[in-house]
């Protein structure tokens, strides 16, 4: 990947002692080294390796867990990415049960941009719920409620249908705190069939089949972290005229 051999003559690189890793010779093949966070040398030259950077988004099924490895040995998302030999790693995280939207990358700097409590993008997931949904409930659930780590910011919350003795409702949040959508419907008496994420900021599920994915395009990784330019300028500018009303009034 560097550039610099076959992989056969690699191995012979490694064996004849040419080859460093963070200042130590090794010999043996196999060897394991991180070139993103390891200095690996060739004749004392650090190598650089290009790497091809990733985005894709999943659609999850349910039955997977999005951790890089599992203790009790349970299906991993990354099993079903079976034609991309880069690692990649979940933005975040959905729970073993929920379906839906999920993003993978091998970009660390891009994931961290996207998970950092500042810059929250709108996460719809749609609930199949059993259980009365009232306008009482719906309107406890947009306010906000009182999980055992504090209240809920306000939701978009709305029922979507109604089957029998199921609903279907869809809720919008902008924190991203464990298991939040599971303990905000058992909060307010709702038992959750079904969890599903939709969106993730402007990025709908569509079509995509359950356990198949597709590459993001360039203006999707860009606006995910930056946002819509005009958005962008219309936030700006509500806050200048904030700013103007504010120095106004002293
Ligand atoms: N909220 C949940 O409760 N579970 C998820 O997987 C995502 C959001």
């Amino acid at each position: 990947m560097a550039g610099i051999s076959s992989r056969r003559e690699a191995e012979t690189l490694i064996t004849s002692g040419r080859v460093s890793i963070n200042g130590l010779v090794t010999t043996t093949l196999g060897s394991k080294a991180d070139p993103s966070v390891d200095i690996i040398s060739v004749d004392d030259k650090p190598i650089t390796v290009r790497k091809e950077r990733i985005y894709i988004l999943l659609n999850k099924p349910a039955g997977y867990v999005t951790t890089l490895k599992d203790p009790d040995g349970r299906p991993i998302v990354t099993d079903l990415i079976k034609d991309i030999t880069e690692r990649l790693f979940p933005v975040g995280r959905l729970d073993f049960n929920t379906d839906g939207l999920l993003l993978l990358t091998n970009d660390g700097e891009w994931a961290n941009r996207l998970a950092h409590p500042s810059h929250q993008v709108p996460k719809e997931y749609h609930v199949k719920v059993r259980g009365e949904v009232t306008p009482e409930t719906i309107a406890k659930l947009s306010n906000g409620v009182k999980l055992d780590d504090g209240w809920t910011a306000p939701a978009k919350v709305e029922i979507v249908r109604t089957i029998g003795k199921n609903s279907w409702i869809s809720i919008v949040i902008h924190e991203g705190r464990y298991r939040q959508v599971r303990r905000m419907c058992e909060t307010v008496g709702l038992l959750v069939a079904r969890l599903i994420r939709t969106r993730y900021g402007d990025l709908q599920l569509g079509e995509i089949k359950p356990g198949t994915y597709r590459h993001l395009t360039q203006e999707e990784i860009r606006s995910l972290i930056e946002g819509k330019p005009d958005k962008q300028q219309k936030i700006k500018t509500q806050e200048k005229d904030l700013h103007k009303k504010k120095n106004r009034g002293k």
